[in-house]
């Protein structure tokens, strides 16, 4: 008696598919859940006027997007896009893109090469300590953004070298205070609800320092 066929659900098929390796991932990128690169250079071109040439942004009010994880890209703009991080500027941006959109833009961007233009020249020892080692409640930063602040790629966790100190304060107060409380933020709020002022000033002074 033959039975009828069900499609497995997404969650068995991706199993399925690591346990076939290689083939899943060449398989990987002509599903059509994956972003184009092709498509999103086109989808981004309005990105640049802001965010740089290639997503290499020379103007500190504005983040590197260039060698981002694509997941954390993709995570942010559908938060914009959707209201869950709140920011007029990217709202708008974000407004009219699709889903598949946003995977291809963020696929771009994730191939871009990150490049730091100007590093500030002051760091901080105590912004330096505190990356490295972490303290009582505060886990090292480096543990997961990556000693030189690469970030983690196949982790999701964002690069921070190349990020302006003014841009990373402002992210760890959203933090601290909740405003960023989707993607994968429960990871940053914990710590982020620790750090004093002072110590958001010097972890933002060095991450800046990074080169
Ligand atoms: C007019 C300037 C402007 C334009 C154009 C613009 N952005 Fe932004 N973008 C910003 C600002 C400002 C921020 C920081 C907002 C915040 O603090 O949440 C930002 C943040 C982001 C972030 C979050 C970065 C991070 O490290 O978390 C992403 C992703 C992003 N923009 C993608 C895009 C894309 C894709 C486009 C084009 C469709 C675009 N932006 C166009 C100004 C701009
Ligand atoms: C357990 C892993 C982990 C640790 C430890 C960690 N982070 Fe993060 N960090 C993340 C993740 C994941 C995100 C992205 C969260 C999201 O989806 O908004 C993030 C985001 C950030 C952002 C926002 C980046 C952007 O482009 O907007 C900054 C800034 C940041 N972290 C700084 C720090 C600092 C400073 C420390 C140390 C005090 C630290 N992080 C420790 C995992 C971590």
């Amino acid at each position: 008696m033959m039975t009828a066929v069900h499609p497995m659900p997404r969650r068995g098929r991706f199993a399925a598919g690591m346990l076939m390796g290689l083939s899943f991932l060449a398989g990987a990128a002509h599903a059509s859940e994956a972003g184009s690169i092709k498509a999103g250079r086109e989808a981004a071109q309005s990105c640049a006027a802001c965010h740089g040439a290639k997503g290499n942004s020379n103007n500190p009010a504005f983040p590197s997007l260039a060698g981002q994880p694509a997941t954390y890209l993709a995570s942010q703009l559908t938060a914009y896009r959707d209201g869950k991080r709140e920011n007029a500027i990217m709202a708008g941006q974000a407004a009219g893109l699709s889903d598949q959109q946003i995977q291809d833009i963020a696929a771009y961007y994730a191939a871009q090469e990150r490049k730091v233009a100007s590093p500030a020249d002051e760091g901080s020892a105590l912004g330096a300590d505190l990356y490295h080692h972490g303290r009582d409640n505060v886990a090292a930063c480096a543990a997961c953004h990556h000693s030189e602040g690469h970030g983690n790629q196949p982790a999701g966790f964002p690069a921070l070298r190349g990020l302006s100190a003014g841009y990373v304060a402002q992210s760890l107060k959203d933090y601290r205070s909740g405003t960023r409380a989707h993607g994968q933020a429960e990871l940053m709020i914990p710590l982020a609800a620790e750090l004093s002022d002072a110590e958001i000033d010097a972890l933002a002074a060095h991450i800046a320092s990074l080169d």
